[in-house]
């Protein structure tokens, strides 16, 4: 079958289904499954003899006027909107969106097996610290120390993580931190984009359900992922960024400050940023 979108889009396109998927909103297609294309799955139903369609034409306004009717008419862009058998409404899936909590996120993740990172994994990290935290870490995935334990950043370059909170005024229990994804990839390698694009919507759930004020993303992977860029870093490292009505700041992650000491000063740059942005007062030891 020819392409009709680049293959970028492409992607994107299936990505983001995939979140509405994460998210209970299953009433955009009928046929995802292994080897669906989406539009293959979308033609089957344009030519399905007899789909129920959600809006019919009767359920617009009558004083809509109609479009003059097309000549030839294009092939469908869209699949048509189709009531599943089963599942829920798309009132009940916002409502579920709505009332999203951790704990239902990490049930619905379960013993997940969905994308090859699970063979070499000890224990999902899930991620840790206050659900109604005002600030995010969002980092890249665990490491040999956190895959043991189960909780993020908890290895070496989770203590330096934990002296940048507390050089914050703050605590690990007061703010959030998470990963792109749960489970650790092997030889500490970056996670593939097949594995980000099928974990990245437990994050997305995450960051909904918490609603902080402030995400930091540390390292690119996750400014990458969240943003949908592929942007390096430096370009947009410590300038206030807005998604999805939080405020995003990408900084460098801690394990690049291991390596590389001298950059501690820009994050330290950054996490002022945050810390005025939050109100908070730099701790008195640090003010001497
Ligand atoms: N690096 C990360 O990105 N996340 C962790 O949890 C630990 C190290």
């Amino acid at each position: 079958m020819p392409e009709r979108f680049p293959a970028s889009l492409q992607q994107k396109i299936e990505d983001r289904l995939r979140y509405y998927e994460d998210l209970g909103i299953r009433l955009f297609y009928t046929d995802r499954g292994p080897g669906s294309t989406g539009l293959a799955a979308q033609e089957a139903v344009a030519s399905a003899p007899s789909p129920t369609p959600v809006f019919e034409e009767t359920a617009l306004p009558k004083s809509t006027p109609k479009p003059a009717p097309a000549k030839a008419a294009p092939p469908a862009m869209h699949p048509p909107l189709v009531v599943p058998p089963t599942g829920p409404s798309l009132f009940e899936a916002m409502d579920k969106v709505k009332d999203d909590t951790l704990l239902k996120i990490r049930e619905d993740l379960g013993e997940c097996t969905r994308c090859k990172l699970h063979k070499g994994r000890n224990k999902i990290v899930f991620g840790d610290g206050n659900p109604k935290a005002q600030l995010v870490f969002v980092g890249e995935g665990p490491g040999a120390d956190e895959d043991m334990q189960g909780l993020p950043f908890v290895g070496r370059a989770g203590k330096l993580l934990t002296q940048m909170i507390e050089a914050m005024g703050l605590q690990r229990k007061d703010v959030y931190i998470c990963n792109v994804v749960k489970c650790r990839p092997p030889e500490n390698r970056a996670p593939e984009p097949d594995e980000v694009s099928t974990c990245s919507p437990f994050l997305m759930r995450q960051i909904d359900s918490i609603h902080p004020k402030v995400i930091v993303c540390l390292g690119a992977t996750a400014a990458k992922t969240i943003l949908n860029t592929t942007r390096g870093i430096s370009q947009f490292r410590g300038e206030w960024l807005e998604w999805r009505g939080h405020k995003l700041m990408a900084t460098y992650h801690p394990a690049y400050l291991l390596r590389n000491p001298p950059a501690k000063a820009d994050v330290w740059k950054d996490l002022q940023k945050v810390m005025a942005e939050l109100g908070l007062q730099l701790p008195k030891k640090a003010k001497s």
